[in-house]
């Protein structure tokens, strides 16, 4: 028997493309290849920007500039989109979702602002839309949601989703480094971009935590807005203080039910027990920890970032679309649930660390405590550290709703003896109300 061909048209040869296009073509693998895709995978175009930069291991035959004729192109089976960017990356797979031709893609910030249209458009033209690499780079973690956990009610699911500040919080973590030293190093080694702001203010993770809440619960992908809280403001005064009380400081995707029909989304660093399977992922490593209601707490760890790993999660996809494409079907999306709704986040309640630069004299103490008293937050524990300029206050407090703390800090921000609000850490998992 003829073993079919399907024809892949890529966008893209950076880091992931050129790597997806070695795995492609690597002949060590080409009979587990044609195994899972039941077809021979043919590699018919790569659209670029620019065709004379140096791309090694790719035929220069292949190249052309003009992405929207690729995606056009009238025998192709599969468009794999690794450009990025919502434009015009988004005009490609609608071109050629339009045309029944699947797509694959890892472009975060088009999924989650698009994500659920897009899946629609796809399923009205008999084709797939898949992302898997969207998340987690290697790890097939949007997979193992969409299929084997298809049947678990999911209680929460908690990820280290961005490599760049994994590593920062990391090194901050294990040399003692500030916050400007480790991004500096983060940035040397390729982990960083120039312009870390996507990273650092959790803009990616927040993308994320879209994509994994869509899967986990059923809610849409249609760029809403994630409460979101970056890392920059966190100290080094503050990784040590989560060392003395048994803490680790991780940027936390959160998703989670809240009630029968409640979702809260939100991405945000977090203190996580030194003993929480997600306090030893270190460095760039990425790990999404789902708790399911029958299952129990299951964790995903592995490389959520670099060309090779994240183009193993694209394969993926390809050959799961070919198989699909060969035997004339497609994967139908998940229903949005329209029963749920998205909590506000200053209603969620938790555990927060709070640290204040202080006054050193008298009566300060006092008057702090006044303040959380004022708005029913409850202190847990407190500890007085620094001398003069260096004087600080820090706090634990008992489980207190977001919007309260929010007041608290407001009014303790307008104290004269309060220099200024250091540090406002949510406690998660500590095990403590
Ligand atoms: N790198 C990772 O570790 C990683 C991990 C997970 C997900 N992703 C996602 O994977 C995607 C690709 O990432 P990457 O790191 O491979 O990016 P990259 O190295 O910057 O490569 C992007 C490629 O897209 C091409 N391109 C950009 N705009 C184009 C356009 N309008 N028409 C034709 N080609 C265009 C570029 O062409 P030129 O080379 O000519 O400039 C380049 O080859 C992104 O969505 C990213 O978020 C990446």
């Amino acid at each position: 028997m003829n073993t079919p061909k399907i024809r892949v048209g890529v966008i893209g040869a950076g880091n992931v493309g050129l790597a997806l296009v070695d795995l492609v073509n690597d002949e060590s693998r080409s009979i587990a290849l044609v195994d899972a895709a039941t077809a021979t995978l043919e590699v018919v175009q790569v659209a670029v920007r620019d065709t004379k930069k140096p791309r090694p291991g790719l035929d220069p035959a292949l190249l052309t500039t003009d992405a929207l004729a690729l995606a056009n192109r009238e025998d192709l089976d599969i468009l794999v989109e690794l450009a990025g960017g919502i434009e015009p990356a988004r005009t490609y797979i609608e071109a050629a979702l339009r045309r029944g031709v699947s797509v694959v893609s890892a472009n975060k910030a088009l999924i989650a602002e698009c994500g659920t249209e897009l899946s629609q458009l796809a399923h009205e033209n008999g084709a797939d839309l898949f992302y898997e690499a969207a998340v987690g780079g290697g790890i097939p973690i949007l997979r193992a949601l969409r299929t084997s956990l298809a049947g678990e009610r999911i209680e929460r699911v908690l990820g280290i989703v961005n490599g760049t500040t994994n590593f920062i919080l990391s090194k901050m973590t294990s040399e003692g480094s500030s916050y400007a030293d480790a991004l500096h190093e983060a940035q040397s080694l390729g982990y960083a971009e120039a312009d870390p702001s996507a990273d650092v203010q959790a803009f990616d993770a927040a993308a994320k935590v879209q994509i994994l809440s869509s899967l986990a619960f059923g809610t849409e992908l249609r760029g809403e807005e994630i409460a979101r809280e970056g890392i920059t403001g966190v100290r080094s005064v503050d990784v040590e203080f989560a060392q003395r009380a048994g803490y680790v400081i991780k940027l936390l995707g959160i998703a989670e039910r809240v009630g029968e029909h409640g979702i809260s989304r939100r991405a945000h660093p977090a203190m996580i027990p030194r003993e929480h399977p997600l306090a030893s992922v270190h460095g760039a490593m990425n790990a999404v920890f789902v708790e399911g209601a029958k299952s129990g707490p299951l964790m995903w760890l592995g490389q959520g970032a670099g060309g090779v790993p994240t183009a193993t999660a694209v394969l993926g996809d390809v050959l799961h679309a070919a198989r699909n494409r060969v035997s004339g079907r497609h994967d139908v999306p998940f229903s949005v649930d329209d029963r749920l709704h998205s909590i506000e986040v200053g209603e969620i309640a938790s555990v927060f660390y709070i640290s204040l630069d202080v006054m050193d004299e008298p009566g300060v103490l006092a008057s702090v405590a006044n303040i959380f008293g004022r708005h029913g937050v409850s202190i847990q524990s407190m500890e007085q550290s620094g001398f003069g300029d260096e004087a600080r206050l820090s706090f634990v407090t008992h489980t207190a709703l977001t919007k309260a703390v929010h007041a608290t800090i407001d009014d303790l921000a307008k104290l004269e003896s309060v220099d200024s609000i250091g540090a406002c850490i949510r406690v998660v998992d500590g095990g403590v109300a």
